[in-house]
C-alpha cells in the first residue's frame, strides 16, 4: 500500500470503494498489538465486536458483553490505527432506550476513539439510528442472524431463506438508510439475497456468510487465525475461512484475507448459504 492511499478511511471512503466496485475488507480487533497488524495489513475497518464476549471472555453468547468491556477494548485499539475505521458495538440491551444509546454511543466515541457505532435490528431500530444520526453519531445497522438475540431465537442459524422473510429484510435495510444508517452489516443469509441487499442498499453492504456480492467482507478474528473457541469445540461455522495455513504468519494471513477478499476470491461458494 502506498503512502497516498494510507489515508484515514472514513464513511466518505467506504462509499467511494462501493462506487469504484472496491471490496471493503473488515475484520474484528480487540487489543493494540493485533491493530498494529490489521492497519499495516491493509484492513480497511476495524470492529470492537461484541464477539469478545465469546473469543476473549469465553461466554457461549454475546449477551454478558458490557459498554464497559467494548469501550475498554475501543481504548486499546484506536490509538494504533492510522488508516483503519474503527467501529464499535453498542452490547446487549445498551440500545434499548434512545438515551442508553446515545449515553452508550458518547463513551465509545469520546472514551473509546470509535468513529461509528453497530447495533443488531430492522426496522424497530429506526427511532434509535435517527435519534443518534442527527446528533452525529454515525450507525452501521446488523442485519440478518442478530447474535444479541439468540436466546429469543434459541439458535443460530440463517435468515431469509423463504421470500416473505428476504423482502422484510430488504425493507428494513431500506428503512435503516433512511433513517440515517450510514453502513449496513448483514450475517448468515443466502448469497442471492446478501447480493439484493446490497444492490438495493444506498450505503455499503458488509457481509459475514451473505455472499461475495456484497460491498465488503467481515470475520472474526480468532476465526481467520482459526484459534476461536467455536473452532477447537469443532463448530466452524461454514463461512469462517482460516488463512494460518501454507506456512503463514499471523501478519501472512490477515495480508492474504484482505488479498483475497480485494480480488474477490473470497468467499468461495463453500463459504456461502
Ligand atoms: O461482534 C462481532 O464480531 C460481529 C461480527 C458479525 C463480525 O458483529
Amino acid at each position: 500500500m502506498t503512502v497516498e492511499n494510507r489515508k484515514p478511511v472514513n464513511i466518505a471512503e467506504l462509499h467511494r470503494m462501493r462506487a469504484d466496485a472496491e471490496p471493503i475488507a473488515c475484520l474484528t480487533c480487540y487489543d493494540a498489538s493485533f491493530a498494529l497488524i490489521e492497519d499495516r495489513a491493509g484492513i480497511d475497518l476495524v470492529l470492537i465486536g461484541d464477539s469478545l464476549g465469546m473469543v476473549l471472555q469465553g461466554h457461549a453468547t454475546t449477551t454478558a458483553v458490557t459498554v464497559d468491556d467494548i469501550a475498554y477494548h475501543s481504548r486499546c485499539v484506536a490509538p494504533h490505527l492510522q488508516r483503519a475505521f474503527l467501529v464499535a458495538d453498542l452490547p446487549f440491551l445498551s440500545y434499548a432506550t434512545l438515551e442508553r444509546a446515545l449515553d452508550a454511543s458518547q463513551r465509545l466515541m469520546q472514551q473509546g476513539g470509535a468513529k461509528m457505532v453497530k447495533l443488531e435490528g430492522g426496522r424497530e431500530q429506526a427511532a434509535i439510528v435517527e435519534y443518534l444520526a442527527v446528533r452525529g453519531v454515525p450507525v452501521c445497522a446488523h442485519l440478518g442472524l442478530r447474535p444479541q438475540f439468540i436466546h429469543k431465537m434459541g439458535t443460530f442459524k440463517v435468515q431469509g431463506r423463504d421470500e416473505a422473510d428476504a423482502e422484510v429484510m430488504l425493507q428494513d435495510a431500506r428503512i435503516l438508510a433512511e433513517a440515517g444508517a450510514d453502513l449496513l452489516l448483514v450475517e448468515c443469509v443466502p448469497a442471492a439475497l446478501g447480493a439484493r441487499l446490497a444492490a438495493a442498499s444506498p450505503v455499503p453492504v458488509i457481509g459475514i456468510g451473505a455472499g461475495p456480492d456484497v460491498h465488503g467482507q467481515i470475520l472474526v478474528l480468532h476465526d481467520l487465525l482459526n484459534i476461536s473457541p467455536m473452532v477447537t469445540l469443532g463448530r466452524r461455522p461454514r463461512f469462517a475461512k482460516h488463512y494460518m495455513d501454507d506456512g503463514r504468519d499471523i501478519e501472512g494471513a490477515i495480508r492474504a484475507y484482505v488479498e483475497e477478499v480485494k480480488q474477490r476470491v473470497y468467499p468461495a461458494p463453500e463459504h456461502c448459504f
